[in-house]
């Protein structure tokens, strides 16, 4: 039995929320800031909280390789920055109009809408930044461009802003499931797909030996990852989730849930997680540990915030 097993998923998981925030921290204490309230605006979406957990699949797919966390922060971090980002404009009035996130006031409603917007676009262009300098030893140069080209296209127009406008333009509306998939696939599951392929090219040629299997672990945890979202949202408690229970129902948001059913959500989830095993089982016939990100699809499908 591998040491990771004795570890509970619960402290791994606040080992990495500790160093990402560290990581965060270091990253903006070493910027050249202004005192505006921009600067404290991008510190607050982007620190205050967040269970981490793309960086945590950055971090064990490139373990699963032999890579270190030192070879792996800069994309880690990015990628959380971009997330942090699309929380922040998530929440805007134009968009959820959500004023509560991660159990404190939402971004623009602590610092005003103009600032919250700048404070996502800061925080997108951060992330390019500390993926294409940061220091990631071991890590080709050419490996590291197509980490910065996955972040590009994972998160514009083909990836979560492309899904988040489909998001919008459903609400209020019937859409059929095919649609609701579309929608969740991109702006949710296109930047988890995003953590596990940045995890997989820091290992350059081994990690794209087994992208498909990545990929398939990966896509079928970003849906269960939204369904699950959308789940809490009608089961939830305001408190544990930390955002508005019921939002979604209020915004007539096309959900998986209000779709389906809660059951038949749940059961979707639970299938979509059955799928995700499947494809590490492959992984482990090619000798490949994979009990972290086995414990991480059995948190998202479980979690309660
Ligand atoms: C919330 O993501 C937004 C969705 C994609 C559903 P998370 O649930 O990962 O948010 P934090 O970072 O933990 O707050
Ligand atoms: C948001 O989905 C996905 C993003 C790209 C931010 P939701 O709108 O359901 O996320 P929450 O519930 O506000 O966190
Ligand atoms: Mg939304
Ligand atoms: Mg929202
Ligand atoms: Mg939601």
């Amino acid at each position: 039995m591998s040491v990771q097993y004795q570890i509970p998923f619960e402290e791994q998981l606040k080992d990495c929320q500790q160093h990402v925030n560290d990581k965060l921290l270091a990253i903006f204490s070493s910027l050249p800031f202004l005192n505006s309230p921009l600067d404290t605006a991008m510190q607050y979406g982007a620190v205050l909280g967040g269970k981490r957990l793309r960086p945590f699949l950055v971090y064990s797919v490139g373990e699963m390789f032999g890579y270190g966390k030192k070879s792996l922060d800069a994309a880690a971090l990015a990628i959380e920055c971009i997330h942090a980002y699309s929380l922040i404009h998530d929440d805007l009035p134009a968009m959820d109009n959500d004023d509560l996130r991660r159990g404190q006031p939402a971004c623009h409603i602590k610092f005003g809408e103009s600032q919250a917007i700048l404070a996502g676009d800061a925080l997108q262009s951060l992330a390019f930044e500390i993926l294409s300098r940061q220091e990631m030893p071991d890590v080709a140069l050419s490996d590291r461009l197509e980490m910065v080209a996955e972040l590009a296209s994972s998160s514009g127009f083909a990836g979560m802003c492309g899904g988040q406008s489909l998001d919008l333009e459903a609400e209020g509306k019937q859409i059929d499931l095919a649609l609701l998939e579309q929608i969740h696939k991109h702006k949710t599951g296109a930047l988890i797909r995003a953590a596990v392929r940045l995890g997989a090219y820091s290992a350059g040629h081994r990690g794209r030996e087994v992208l498909p299997l990545l990929d398939q672990y990966a896509q079928a945890i970003g849906l269960a990852f939204q369904i699950h979202d959308d789940i809490l949202d009608v089961v939830g408690n305001t408190e544990v989730i930390g955002k508005r229970q019921g939002n979604d129902q209020q915004l007539g948001k096309s959900t998986y849930p209000a779709l389906l059913g809660l059951e038949q959500a749940q059961q979707k989830a639970r299938d979509l997680y059955e799928e995700a095993i499947a494809a590490l089982a492959e992984l482990e016939k090619q000798s490949y540990n994979t009990t972290n990100l086995k414990k991480l699809a059995n948190f998202i499908i479980e979690r309660n915030n």
